[in-house]
């Protein structure tokens, strides 16, 4: 059995798609989402969907090792950063070799490193004036989106396009990409 554990900051439109995407799979579950902020909408999404969830704060996620307990408790064997906006800790990466991947909304390496998450991507994209962005997955390292690049897929940016087009056109890649990539990956 393959069991996932999903990190979340947010809303956890991306981990709603791979909830529904693996839900009548025998083989591959969404066994914990995890976030660092009570109030994201995700932890509601884990609920309704009844997913165990666990909420984690700075000093325990980055001064102790519990959470790689916690994770054998819930028998994760990869994790999927989708929208989670902290640095991943050396003990965690060193944890899951390629079984840990992060979705990023652009092109890396451009468009990557810290702070450039969310709008902030698309609006130096739309400043800029790209003729295209689009994802990447990559597995995930010590460093803000360094790791190796597993998958890319593009989209084309129009001269008519605001900030908000190109945050939509990127999602619509994240939603469609992100489970079939993840299935692909633990279907090995
Ligand atoms: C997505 O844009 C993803 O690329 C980035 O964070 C956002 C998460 O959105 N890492 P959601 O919480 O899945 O809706």
């Amino acid at each position: 059995m393959k069991n996932i554990a999903i990190f979340a900051s947010g809303t956890g439109s991306n981990a709603a798609k791979i909830v529904a995407y693996f839900k009548d799979n025998a083989n591959i579950k969404v066994a914990l989402i995890i976030s660092n902020k009570a109030t994201a909408k995700v932890l509601d999404m884990a609920k309704s969907n009844q997913i165990p969830t666990l909420l984690i704060n700075r000093e325990k996620f980055y001064q102790t090792e519990d959470l790689l307990n916690e994770l054998a408790f819930y028998k994760i064997n990869f994790i999927a950063l989708a929208g989670f906006l902290w640095l991943i800790p050396t003990y965690l990466v060193k944890a899951f070799p390629k079984k840990m991947v992060n979705i990023h909304p652009a092109l890396l390496p451009k468009y990557g490193g810290k702070g450039m998450y969310g709008q902030h991507v698309h609006q130096a994209v739309f400043a800029n004036k790209e003729k295209e962005s689009g994802i990447t997955l990559h597995y995930v390292n010590e460093q803000y989106d360094e790791g190796h690049i597993i998958f890319q897929a593009s989209c084309a940016i129009t001269s008519t396009d605001s900030t908000a087009d190109i945050a939509k056109k990127v999602l619509n890649l994240e939603h469609h990409y992100f489970p079939r990539i993840l299935g692909s990956l633990l279907a090995t």
